[in-house]
């Protein structure tokens, strides 16, 4: 069994080999933190933006979708804060010449905190059996409890710091948490600075003239200010959501670990507008649909948790994260927030322009408020190839690898491979790929023997092969073999079809 960070490495180099995501600009040496996604790659994660937008925009009546540009007006980031808040603290380690945000830094410790904590409670379990209680134990347990009074007084004056900008005691706190750089195991720091994530450029043909503008760090704004457009022009009343999908980009401090902190990214967001007031329940709803919709994919549930946040972010009152156990551990996958009017009341003061929805059951107008999901695609496209990557023992003793990713996302549906090239095998094996190809994704090969095919879809998670053999010319059936079980059953030529369509449905 290989260790996590085997596994990751495993991953990035069989994303690269299968035509899954290679490494921008790789020819020039790479860029950091910056991919392209290859043919198969591609297809994977257009079914997972097709996934995400039929859940949200089809079946929910009142979710329509936008796609706003990435060029915005500069004030909009004024507007929103991100001009002056959208910022990591950053720290260098002076031996290993290592960058780190500093608030990772101080997370990861109070997470080795929580982690001596949880063994004293295992440990517990298994010492006092079914009669057992592990809020007493974590409240009177003097070992446990003075682990959890150190993590209660760090995070205290971290996040007390952290809002007061006061860099000088984060510095401080680091130091005397003996927090020591993971690649020289020194605490040779420097000073804490704060870094804007945003990336810049001039937009207009003279560099006097040029306006500095910047390239979008979230898609939500461009929802806010299309408020109204969207609003008057679907005819909507609130509770209703807008949905986006589209590329955000961070000058990321930390860029190191592939798809899951990259520079340019893809976003899928959701902002949902409802009463002022009612914006807890919707956050509690979408807290719990959110989660669904990661389950209904297949991946066990014991794969997710949420983390609620501590440091609310300057525009929420309340956020929470759904983790997912990649093999670097569980991280954040997506972000729900409880934006209160934070960004529409701000656009209505920047731009004089009066932003409100009229309810004509209250006979009133507000500024509504907004419960946002805001997922990666990247890191979704990360979370399902890392939960699908599978090394296998067969029973004759070989080996193979295979991608047992969800079948409404996988880049192939079908694989079209008559047995030999020739005998009239490849010509009827055409006539079926003509048939199917207009209804699913499929993929001819011809070239190899058939169980090296096999293998090479198995690799790029194609959930169905259908082999035409010498049988095929003489009774009209075909062999089906199941990516995942690898059985085959024989099954008749106009079958393929209504058989595929049933399989191949969630
Ligand atoms: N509009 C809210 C917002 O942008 P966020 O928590 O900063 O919230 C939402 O980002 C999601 O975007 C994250 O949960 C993550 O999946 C994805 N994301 C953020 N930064 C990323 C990065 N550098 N690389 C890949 N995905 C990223």
């Amino acid at each position: 069994m290989a260790t996590n960070e085997d596994l990751f490495k495993k991953i990035i180099s069989h994303s690269k080999e299968y035509g899954f995501v290679f490494p921008s600009s790789e020819i020039y040496d790479g860029l950091s933190a910056v991919y392209d996604y290859g043919p198969f790659g591609v297809e994977l994660k257009n079914n997972i933006k097709a996934w995400w937008w039929k859940s949200m925009v089809q079946y929910h009546e009142n979710i329509v979708g936008l796609d706003s540009a990435i060029f915005m007006h500069p004030t909009i980031w004024k507007a929103s804060g991100h001009v002056d808040a959208f910022n990591d603290p950053m720290i260098d380690n002076k031996d290993s010449k290592k960058r780190y945000r500093a608030d990772v830094l101080v997370e990861d410790h109070l997470q080795k905190i929580e982690d001596k904590i949880q063994k004293e409670v295992d440990k517990a379990r298994t010492r006092f059996g079914e009669t057992f209680d592990e809020q007493m134990y974590r409240t009177t347990n003097p070992r446990v409890k003075e682990y959890q009074d150190k993590i209660d007084a760090l995070k205290t004056r971290f996040y007390a710091s952290l809002e007061k900008n006061d860099l000088a005691d984060v510095k401080a706190l680091i130091e005397e948490a003996g927090i020591v750089c993971p690649v020289s195991g020194t605490k040779n720091w420097t000073e804490v600075r704060q870094f804007n994530l945003m990336f810049s450029t001039q937009m207009g043909s003279v560099n006097e003239d040029a306006n500095e503008i910047f390239l979008r760090p979230e898609t939500a704004q461009g929802v806010f200010v299309n408020f109204l457009n969207v609003q008057k022009s679907a005819r909507m009343k609130i509770p209703f959501g807008i949905a986006q999908i589209g590329k955000a980009f961070r000058n990321e401090i930390v860029a190191r670990q592939f798809l899951f902190r990259m520079r340019e990214f893809e976003q899928m967001e959701m902002q949902y507008f409802v009463k002022p007031g009612e914006e807890l329940e919707w956050f509690a709803y979408w807290k719990q649909e959110r989660m669904r919709w990661h389950t209904s994919l297949g991946i066990p549930a014991s794969k997710y948790r949420f983390h609620d946040h501590d440091k609310l972010a300057h525009y929420a009152n309340a956020a929470t994260d759904i983790e997912f156990e990649f093999p670097i551990g569980f991280k954040e996958l997506e972000g729900i927030h409880s934006r209160t009017d934070f960004d529409l009341s701000a656009h209505q003061k920047f731009s004089g322009r009066k932003i409100q929805y009229f309810d004509t059951e209250l006979n009133e107008g507000y500024v509504p408020y907004v419960v946002e999901t805001s997922i990666g695609l990247d890191r979704t496209f990360l979370a399902v190839v890392s939960y699908a990557y599978r090394e296998e023992k067969l029973e004759d003793g070989s080996e193979r690898v295979v991608l047992s990713l969800p079948a409404i996302l996988a880049p192939v549906k079908v694989a079209i491979l008559p047995l030999i090239k020739k005998d009239g095998l490849p010509e009827k094996a055409r006539e079926i790929m003509d048939v199917l190809k207009y209804r699913f994704r499929c993929f001819y090969e011809e070239k190899d023997t058939i169980g090296r095919r096999y293998r090479r879809m198995d690799a790029i998670g194609t959930p169905y092969c259908i082999t035409i053999d010498h049988q095929t010319l003489q009774d009209n059936t075909v062999t089906l073999r199941d990516r995942d079980t690898m059985l085959q059953e024989r099954i008749p030529v106009n079958e393929i079809l209504a058989i595929l369509n049933e399989k191949l449905s969630l």
